[in-house]
């Protein structure tokens, strides 16, 4: 198979995953730039009469699947779907993810776990051994945010974790804020040796209102590269 470049790898994992799509399902729709691959393929789809009923993880998929006319729900009106298909940041080979670089995770884990299956769809750069590389996002309140962030250098050292836990920011210098109003912390730990620890961990903590493990929530992902097509699970 040719080289591809990732942007190609994601394009193919995401037609890959259209595939599973049948008619009359309703699908959850992730975000990223490889869940937005699934939405363009979905859209020209959805054009040709595939009827679907589907769940955005963002405002930013929400605008993109309208410009598709792609139908659309909530989890509020639509709370049991069939599939959801997502990308991801890490996934390692118990197919446990990180999740959250583009600022969704809390959505899309309620999506996902809405989901009778949540498959994903990556380039083969997100394959690792050990998670924690790619820096955690957490989710945390405004209110108290310093010292959530606090609390959470604490809780992740105690997990075996740890790197610096920064405020994201956005270009013009002020903090990042989720689709949910809430701000997000990444922590760079460099590995997680036990993801499911820090997952409990993390979530003891009241100011943290989601982090990007997502752990038992992936059956399967669609991973591409040069060599073609792996799937796992
Ligand atoms: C957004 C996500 C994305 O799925 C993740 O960041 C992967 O993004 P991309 O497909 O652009 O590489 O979790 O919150």
């Amino acid at each position: 198979m040719a080289l591809l470049n990732p942007d190609e790898a994601k394009r193919l994992a995401a037609a890959k995953a259209l595939e599973l799509v049948k008619p009359g399902m309703r699908l959850g729709l992730g975000t990223g730039t490889t869940a937005a691959h699934f939405v363009d393929l979905l859209g020209a789809k959805v054009a040709e009469g595939l009827d679907v009923l589907c769940v955005p993880t963002s405002e930013r998929t929400r605008t993109q699947a309208d410009t598709y006319k792609i139908p659309l729900s909530t989890l509020d009106a639509t709370p049991e779907l069939d599939l959801t298909i997502d990308g991801a940041d890490e996934f390692d080979p118990q197919l446990r993810l990180i999740k959250g670089g583009g600022g969704a995770h809390l959505r899309e884990k309620m999506v996902a776990a809405a989901s009778k299956r949540m498959v994903v769809i990556t380039d083969a750069s997100k394959a690792v051994q050990t998670l924690g590389k790619f820096p955690l996002p957490i989710e945390i309140n405004v209110f108290g945010a310093e010292a959530t962030r606090l609390m959470i250098i604490r809780a992740a050292a105690a997990c075996g974790c740890q790197g610096d836990v920064k405020l994201r920011r956005i270009p013009s210098g002020g903090p990042y804020v989720t689709d949910n109003g809430h701000y997000i912390v990444d922590a760079s730990f460099g590995a997680i040796p036990d993801p499911e620890k820090l997952s409990t961990a993390l979530l003891e903590i009241p100011g943290v209102i989601e982090h990007g493990l997502f752990i038992g929530l992936a059956k399967a992902v669609i991973c591409a590269g040069s060599e073609g097509i792996e799937i796992f699970g």
